[in-house]
């Protein structure tokens, strides 16, 4: 049994990328064909072995709660019916895991959402997922799997990188650090959303990290960075400043579900695949 038991969703942004559709309801709720991003998220926690899921949320993100929750008159409505099956998988979530919710109420940056999320975890070593980043692996392991089997080797924050197009890496966090085994980087230095001619390499964050305890009090204690937020690149960056922070190539492939793209593709990919 890993000792990672807790998983913290940031879900407090805007979604501004999603307008008008995000107006009224969360980003995380939008749909890969027929399931939102968020509990494809939740179940890759599940198959990390981790029950308590702990979600940061913010105004106008209601029906998160709502979905992780019995609905009686609905379940009531198609009971018997051919229909009942297509909430089997959800009530199994509600039935295994426990969701703890906050509020972030200022939108101040990831790094501030995981400090707002940090109530709900407590002094342990904890999962992140940006359920906007949609990671599929066919082929084995899930991706947050992957991730928490390495920490019990390595004890000490854990975040999933990925080779980007050179002229895309404004959009990520950026590392750069020495390859110790096949696709494993301690990383020494990381820098939040470069230029590509500034970027130290084309290895991008993702969204999944696993991240040891201290990292609340470096967050508390770092200066806000690029556009004024709090960024969770900048924290990590103490914590790889004294050999802590593991950079690892994961096996699958991730959807950028933030934008239109990305979520387009993983939209057609899952509707292939539900098709074969
Ligand atoms: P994004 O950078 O994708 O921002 O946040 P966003 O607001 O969700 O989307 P756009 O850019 O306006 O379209 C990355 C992740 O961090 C969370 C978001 O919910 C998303 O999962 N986040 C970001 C917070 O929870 N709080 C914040 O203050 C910022």
């Amino acid at each position: 049994m890993s000792v990672i038991k807790k998983c913290l969703f940031p879900a407090a942004g805007y979604g501004t990328r999603f307008l008008p559709a995000t107006k009224a309801m969360p980003k995380e709720m939008l749909p890969i064909v027929t399931k939102p991003l968020i509990q494809y998220g939740v179940e890759e926690a599940m198959d990390a072995g981790i029950t308590g899921m702990a979600i940061v949320t913010g105004r106008g993100k209601r029906a998160l709660e709502d979905h992780f929750d019995i609905s009686y008159e609905l379940e009531h409505q198609i009971e018997g019916s051919s229909k009942e099956a297509l909430l089997d998988e959800t009530r199994r979530i509600i039935d295994k895991c426990t969701f703890s919710y906050t509020r972030q109420v200022e939108m101040k940056g990831l790094g501030h959402a995981i400090l707002v999320g940090g109530n709900l975890i407590g002094h342990e070593p904890f999962a992140v997922i940006l359920a906007d980043d949609y990671c599929v692996n066919n082929d084995g392991d899930s991706v947050l799997k992957q991730m928490v089997k390495l920490y019990d080797k390595y004890q000490c924050s854990i975040v999933a990188i990925e080779e980007v197009p050179q002229d895309e890496t404004y959009k990520y966090g950026v590392i750069e650090g020495v390859e110790e085994e096949d696709g494993i980087y301690r990383i020494s230095n990381m820098v939040e959303k470069p230029a590509p001619e500034d970027a130290p390499s084309n290895l991008a964050v993702i969204g999944r990290y696993i991240l040891t305890p201290d990292i609340y009090e470096i967050i508390e204690n770092t200066p806000p960075g690029k556009n004024g937020e709090m960024q969770i690149t900048d924290a990590l960056l103490t914590q790889a400043k004294s050999g802590k922070v593991i950079g690892y190539k994961f096996k699958g492939r991730r959807f950028d579900c933030g934008s239109v793209d990305g979520f387009i593709e993983a939209t057609n990919f899952t509707y292939q695949q539900t098709k074969s």
